[in-house]
């Protein structure tokens, strides 16, 4: 399908967002010849820029982040899509004169209908003055084009917060014109859950509370704040991590079959699972959440510092780079069985995973050689890096005897061919250009995100007694997760590589 003629309106053009991902990400669509015809890119951003400096500027971007590590080739007629508007989007004044500009756009580049995709890289606290002008000035009606609104998390800081955010937004577009990026939705491994459950006739069956007994969604990251101690130490991992992309990972594992594969059904089955999410209470929090902070250690050679001694954090933040959380899905499929949620800065190894613990054998009779019971079934869903699958299962070692031993048979994105995975801003925005929602996240399931981790918010806010545990960077957080599994064992420590065996790696 090819999307039709558009300007795509880049709030934000000269900020980071823009050179790191969308140049690259609009370049790549533009050298597979994705991008509609004719279309162009408007800047728009509060520095004076020339279209010339603006163009150049994309290049220089595309030159340090594009293309990744491929040669770049067909520069100067992506770069001529390039145009630049001055503008401060808090200046509701300012609206004016961007919708003659792009009216000027349309006749020129001989758009027969006037579509536009705004997107709106830019501060959250932007977004409602943003639609508001773009309303004010006639850019939000569709009677002569389609127009779209791509905003980025984080919506809201909160339950109020977010709740207030999908009001303002939908008081000027309707929700069929606002794309909320999940950027993890776009990631091909997370898109391929579905196609694993609902392509496949042998998962579905045992895909419930009946064979499985937990699930594990985590999402481990090797840095720390980096640069944007400012930004996290007011939102912490709970917020930044969780509300958003793992619930999103995790309602793609858990949803019911949709009827169709469209936007709607898919989203619809999204905010069901998610309002199912039992809500942790101050009561019952101990035994379900813990947190941490990551203290200074050297890793591999490296002095790493404290989460408290990065620039941005405050001296004595509480803030948590660690979370663990014991949940649970109130609904017939998956009532009674724990999801462990795990998220955390400075671990030892950057990964993301879906872990699918299958239930043991009604009866057991056989042994591995140290005289242990066979490990369960368990499937693994990696989402980065050494994107795959992994389905392990017990098999009898060759020798005199019956002894088990466990064995794995394993799919590597890799083995599909040298083409890199698309990056997850290269398919969102061409499915915004093309108008297909389905990966984005709708603002209910928005809403119900933060309905699960409001109470937990809430009970760190103010319960002083619940610890926030200190663990040294480079480690898996702090032991004190152990605690959540309440039926004996714990979380699995993956590995980098899918079918190395777990262990701290
Ligand atoms: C972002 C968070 O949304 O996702 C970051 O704000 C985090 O803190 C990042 O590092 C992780 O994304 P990815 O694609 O590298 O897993």
């Amino acid at each position: 399908r090819q999307a039709q003629p558009a300007i795509l309106a880049l709030f934000g053009a000269t900020g980071d967002l823009a050179k790191r991902k969308l140049i690259p990400a609009l370049y790549d669509l533009h050298r597979k010849g994705a991008l509609p015809r004719p279309f162009l890119i408007l800047g728009l951003g509060r520095k004076p820029v020339s279209d010339a400096d603006f163009a150049a500027q994309a290049g220089a971007a595309l030159a340090r982040f594009g293309a990744g590590g491929e040669e770049l080739r067909d520069v100067e007629p992506f770069t001529r899509l390039f145009r630049y508007q001055q503008l401060d989007p808090a200046d509701s004044q300012a609206y004016a004169a961007l919708a003659e500009r792009m009216a000027t756009l349309w006749e020129e580049s001989r758009m027969e209908t006037r579509n536009a995709l705004f997107y709106l890289a830019l501060p959250p606290s932007l977004y409602a003055p943003t639609a508001d002008g773009l309303h004010a000035v006639g850019l939000a009606d569709q009677s002569d084009g389609w127009r779209r609104m791509i905003v980025e998390k984080p919506f809201g800081e909160d339950l109020a917060s977010g709740v207030a955010l999908n009001r303002n937004l939908l008081e000027r577009f309707e929700e069929r014109q606002i794309y909320r990026i999940d950027h993890y939705l776009g990631k091909e491994t997370v898109q391929n859950i579905l196609a694993l459950r609902f392509a496949n006739a042998i998962f579905e069956p045992v895909w419930n509370r009946s064979h499985i007994s937990h699930l594990e969604v985590t999402a481990a990251e090797t840095i720390g704040v980096e640069d944007r101690g400012g930004y996290f130490d007011g939102a912490g991992i709970l917020r930044d991590m969780v509300q958003n992309h793992l619930l999103q990972v995790l309602a793609t594992v858990t949803m019911e079959p949709p009827v169709a594969f469209d936007a709607a059904a898919v989203r619809n089955e999204t905010a069901k699972v998610l309002q199912s999410l039992r809500p942790i209470t101050a009561e019952n929090i101990h035994e379900h959440v813990v947190r941490g902070q990551y203290l200074s250690a050297n890793v591999r050679g490296d002095d790493l510092a404290a989460y408290r001694d990065e620039g941005g954090v405050a001296p004595e933040s509480r803030t948590e780079t660690f979370v663990a959380i014991r949940a649970h899905i109130d609904n017939w499929r998956w009532g009674g069985i724990p999801i462990y949620i795990r998220s955390g800065k400075r671990l030892p190894t950057r990964v993301t995973e879906v872990a699918v613990h299958f239930r043991q054998p009604p009866h057991q009779f056989f042994q591995r050689a140290d005289g242990a019971a066979p490990g369960a079934n368990r499937l693994i869903i990696r989402i980065q890096p050494d994107e795959g699958i992994l389905v392990e299962f017990g098999l009898k070692t060759p020798a005199a005897g019956f002894q088990i031993q466990n064995v794995g048979m394993d799919f590597h994105y890799s083995d599909l061919g040298e083409s890199p995975i698309p990056s997850a801003y290269e398919r969102l925005l061409l499915d915004g250009l093309l108008g297909d929602a389905t990966l984005f996240a709708r603002s209910d399931a928005v809403e119900w995100g933060w309905r699960f981790v409001q109470p937990i918010l809430d009970a760190w806010a103010t319960d002083p007694e619940i610890p926030l545990y200190g663990y040294p960077a480079g480690t898996w957080g702090p032991p004190e997760t152990k605690t959540l599994f309440k039926e004996g064992g714990e979380f699995r420590y993956p590995c980098r590589n899918l079918t190395t065996d777990g262990g701290y790696c």
